[in-house]
C-alpha cells in the first residue's frame, strides 16, 4: 500500500520521465553545445526555435518569452491596453487569462463557455458586451481560450468581435499544434499566446512561452517589450526582461518539428479512458483532455 492509501502509485497525468528517456542523449548534447559556445541570451538556439515555431504554424513571427502568462501580458501591452479598459475573457479558463488584464489595470468581463466545448460562447460574448456597455465600461478586446486542445468555434465568435470593432488575442496555451477548419492555431487573432509549461502540447523542461503574429509591426513591439521596452538605442516604454532561457529552448526540449506525433499520442490511449472530446463542426487535429 502506498502513502496515498492506493495499492498502485497514481498514474502520471503526463509521463514526462518516459518521454525524456527517448530524447535524453539529444538533450544532454544540446545543453553541452550551449555551454560550449557560451551565447546564453537569445542566441542561435532561441532564434532557431522561433523560426521553427513560425514555420510550423505557417505564420511570420514567433517571439519567445518566459512563460505563457508573459506571452499574454506582452500581447496585451503590444495591443496597448489602457488602465480602466475592459477585456472580455471566458469564465472557465486558467487564472492567467484574466489575471493579466488586472495586472495592467484593465477590467476582465466574463462571458460563459459552451457546454459542449468549454470554449467561449458567441451568444454569451454578445451578452457580456451588452452588460459591459450597460455598466459604462469601454471594451477594448477579447481574449479567447482554446481549452483542452480544442480551438474555439472561431466562425461564431470572430464576426461578433469584428462587428464591435474589437481586437482578438488568442490564448493557445493548451492548443499549440491544433487546427480549426484546416488552419493551424496562430491564425485567428492579431496575436496568439502559447505556453511551453512541461505538460502542455509543446512543453519544455522549465517555463517558457511565445507570441505568434503575422503583423510585423506588432512583432517589433513584442521583441522590444521582451527586452525592457527597448530597441537597440532607445527605450520606448517601461517593460521588463521576458526572455526565454537558452537551455530550455533546445530544439530537443521544445521541438515543433517533433511535436505533431507526440500531440497525436495525446489523443490516443491514455485519453480514451476519459470522456470523449465533444464533437462539433470544427476540425481538430488533436484533442488532449487537459494539459496543465
Ligand atoms: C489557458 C491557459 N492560459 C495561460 C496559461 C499560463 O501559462 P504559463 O503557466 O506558461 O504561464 C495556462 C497554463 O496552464 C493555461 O492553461
Amino acid at each position: 500500500m502506498s502513502a496515498t492509501g492506493l495499492s498502485q502509485p497514481p498514474l502520471a497525468f503526463v509521463d514526462l520521465r518516459r518521454q525524456q528517456e527517448t530524447i535524453r542523449r539529444r538533450i544532454d548534447s544540446a545543453i553541452a553545445r550551449v555551454l560550449d559556445h557560451g551565447q546564453y541570451i537569445l542566441g542561435p538556439e532561441v532564434q532557431g526555435l522561433e523560426v521553427q515555431l513560425a514555420a510550423f504554424c505557417g505564420i511570420r513571427h514567433a517571439i519567445t518569452c518566459g512563460s505563457g502568462t508573459d506571452a499574454l501580458l506582452m500581447a496585451l501591452m503590444a495591443q496597448g491596453l489602457q488602465p480602466g479598459q475592459a477585456v472580455v475573457v471566458p469564465s472557465f479558463t486558467f487564472a492567467a487569462t484574466a489575471e493579466v488584464v488586472c495586472l495592467l489595470g484593465g477590467i476582465p468581463v466574463f462571458a460563459d463557455v459552451q457546454k459542449a466545448t468549454f470554449n467561449l460562447d458567441a451568444d454569451s460574448l454578445k451578452m457580456a458586451l451588452l452588460t459591459a456597455r450597460h455598466l459604462g465600461l469601454a471594451v477594448a478586446g477579447v481574449i479567447s481560450v482554446d481549452l483542452f486542445g480544442q480551438p474555439c468555434l472561431y466562425d461564431t465568435i470572430v464576426p461578433v468581435i469584428e462587428e464591435n470593432k474589437l481586437w482578438l488575442i488568442c490564448d493557445a496555451a493548451q492548443s499549440f499544434g491544433a487546427s480549426y477548419r484546416g488552419r493551424p492555431v496562430g491564425h485567428f487573432g492579431a496575436m496568439t499566446a502559447t505556453s511551453f509549461f512541461p505538460a502542455k502540447p509543446l512543453g519544455c523542461y522549465g517555463d517558457g512561452g511565445a507570441v505568434l503574429t503575422d503583423d510585423s509591426s506588432l512583432a517589433g513591439v513584442l521583441r522590444s517589450l521582451r527586452v525592457h521596452g527597448s530597441t537597440r538605442f532607445k527605450r520606448r516604454c517601461c517593460s521588463k526582461n521576458w526572455r526565454f532561457s537558452k537551455a530550455r529552448s533546445q530544439p530537443e526540449s521544445a521541438q515543433p518539428a517533433g511535436m505533431t506525433p507526440s500531440c497525436r499520442k495525446r489523443s490516443g490511449a491514455p485519453y480514451a479512458a476519459t470522456e470523449q472530446p465533444a464533437s462539433g463542426p470544427n476540425t481538430r487535429s488533436l484533442s488532449p483532455r487537459a494539459t496543465r
